[in-house]
C-alpha cells in the first residue's frame, strides 16, 4: 500500500462562499469535539459556515468547550453527550440526533480516539479499551447513523476516519495477517478474527512474536482494524456516502503529551479542507497523509 500523491485543488478557507456546495443546512458530526484535533476541527467546520453537532463523553467538558466556542461568535455549534466506547450510549446519542435534527447528517467525522502510550514506549495493557474506543466504537456509531445521512443528497454524503499511519499494514510484520487485510474480498468477520487473535496474543503474552506491530502495538491493531474496515465499508456504500481515512501527523495534543510538529488547529483545518471536498473531488476509499515534509499538503494511499 504506496502512498499515491493526490493534491485536490482545493482549500476551503479561501473558497468563496459562492462556490461552497455547503450551507448553514449542512449537518457535521464531530466525535471526540472537546479536545486536541476534535476540538479545532469544530472550530474550524463552524468558521467555514456548517453547523457542527460537538460530541463529548463528559458533560462538563462537551458544555464548557461549546460555551468556548460560542463566546467567539459560533452559535452554529450544539453538543451531544456521546462516549464512543459504550453502545448504550451511541443509541442515546443516534436517538438524541434523530429526534433533534431529523435524517439531516451529511458529514461524520470519527475523531475521539484514545492510547495509553508514553511517546517512546509500548504498551498493550489497555487492548481492550483501546480497541472498544478507536475501532469498535466508530464501527457502531457508522451502524446507528447511517439512517440519519440526508436521504438523496446531491453533494455527496460523506464520513471521514481518524486514524494513523502507525496502522498501515506495512507495520505488520506477520505474512498471514497481512495477507488476510490485503485480500479483495475481506470481510467484518476476517478483521473481527484480527481483534479477537490480537486480544489472545496479548493475554497469553506472545504478541510479541507473533509480528504485530512494533510501536504503540495496542493502538496501531486497532487504527489497522479502523482502515481495514474504512475499506469494506467504502465499498459497501460506494455510490452514496464516500468513506476516508485522515492521520493528522505528530499532532502537539493530550494523546501525545503536548508533543508534535504541529498545532490542533493546523491538523484541523486540513481535516475541514478534505471533509469539504466538492462532490467532483471527493475520492472514497482513501488514505490522506499529513506529511511533515509537505505540511501543507495531503497525500493520499489505498485504504
Ligand atoms: N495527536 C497525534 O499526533 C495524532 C496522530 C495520529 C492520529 N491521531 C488521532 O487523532 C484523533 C484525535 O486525537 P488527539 O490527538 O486530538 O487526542 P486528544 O487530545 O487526546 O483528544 C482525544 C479526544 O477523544 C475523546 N475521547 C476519548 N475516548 C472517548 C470516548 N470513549 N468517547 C468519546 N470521546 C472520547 C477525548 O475526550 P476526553 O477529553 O473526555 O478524554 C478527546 O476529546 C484520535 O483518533 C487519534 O488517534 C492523533
Amino acid at each position: 500500500m504506496e502512498p499515491e500523491p493526490y493534491l485536490p485543488y482545493f482549500d476551503a478557507s479561501s473558497c468563496p462562499s459562492s462556490s461552497r456546495w455547503w450551507s448553514r443546512e449542512t449537518m457535521a458530526v464531530v466525535t471526540g469535539g472537546n479536545g486536541g484535533i476534535g476540538y479545532a476541527l469544530v472550530k474550524r467546520l463552524a468558521e467555514l459556515g456548517v453547523t457542527v453537532i460537538l460530541a463529548a463523553r463528559n458533560r462538563e467538558k462537551g458544555e464548557g468547550a461549546l460555551m468556548s466556542l460560542r463566546a467567539e461568535g459560533l452559535v452554529h455549534v450544539h453538543f451531544l453527550l456521546l462516549d464512543v466506547s459504550d453502545p448504550i450510549s451511541i443509541t442515546a446519542f443516534a436517538s438524541a440526533f434523530k429526534a433533534k435534527f431529523g435524517p439531516t447528517l451529511d458529514i461524520l467525522v470519527n475523531n475521539a480516539g484514545v492510547s495509553f502510550n508514553e511517546l517512546h514506549a509500548n504498551s498493550v495493557e489497555h487492548a481492550e479499551t483501546v480497541m472498544k474506543t478507536n475501532f469498535y466504537g466508530p464501527r457502531l456509531l457508522i451502524q446507528a447513523l447511517l439512517p440519519l445521512f440526508r436521504p438523496n443528497s446531491s453533494n455527496v454524503n460523506r464520513i471521514l476516519n481518524v486514524s494513523s499511519r502507525l496502522g498501515s499494514l506495512d507495520k505488520v510484520r506477520n505474512p498471514e495477517i497481512r495477507k488476510v487485510l490485503e485480500g479483495e474480498k475481506l470481510e467484518d468477520e476476517e478483521i473481527e478474527e484480527m481483534v479477537r487473535k490480537f486480544a489472545r496474543d496479548v493475554k497469553s503474552g506472545r504478541w510479541k512474536s507473533r509480528g504485530w506491530p512494533e510501536y504503540w502495538t495496542e493502538y496501531a491493531v486497532s487504527k489497522l482494524a479502523l482502515n481495514a474496515y474504512s475499506r469494506i465499508l467504502a465499498k459497501r456504500l460506494q455510490g452514496s456516502i464516500s468513506v476516508n481515512c485522515f492521520c493528522p501527523g505528530f499532532t502537539k495534543t493530550c494523546m501525545t503529551k503536548g508533543q508534535g510538529i504541529h498545532s490542533p488547529s493546523h491538523a484541523a483545518s486540513l481535516a475541514a479542507t478534505l471533509a469539504l471536498l466538492p462532490p467532483h473531488l471527493l475520492p472514497t476509499s482513501k488514505f490522506f497523509l499529513l506529511r511533515s515534509s509537505t505540511p501543507s499538503r495531503s497525500h493520499l494511499s489505498r485504504l
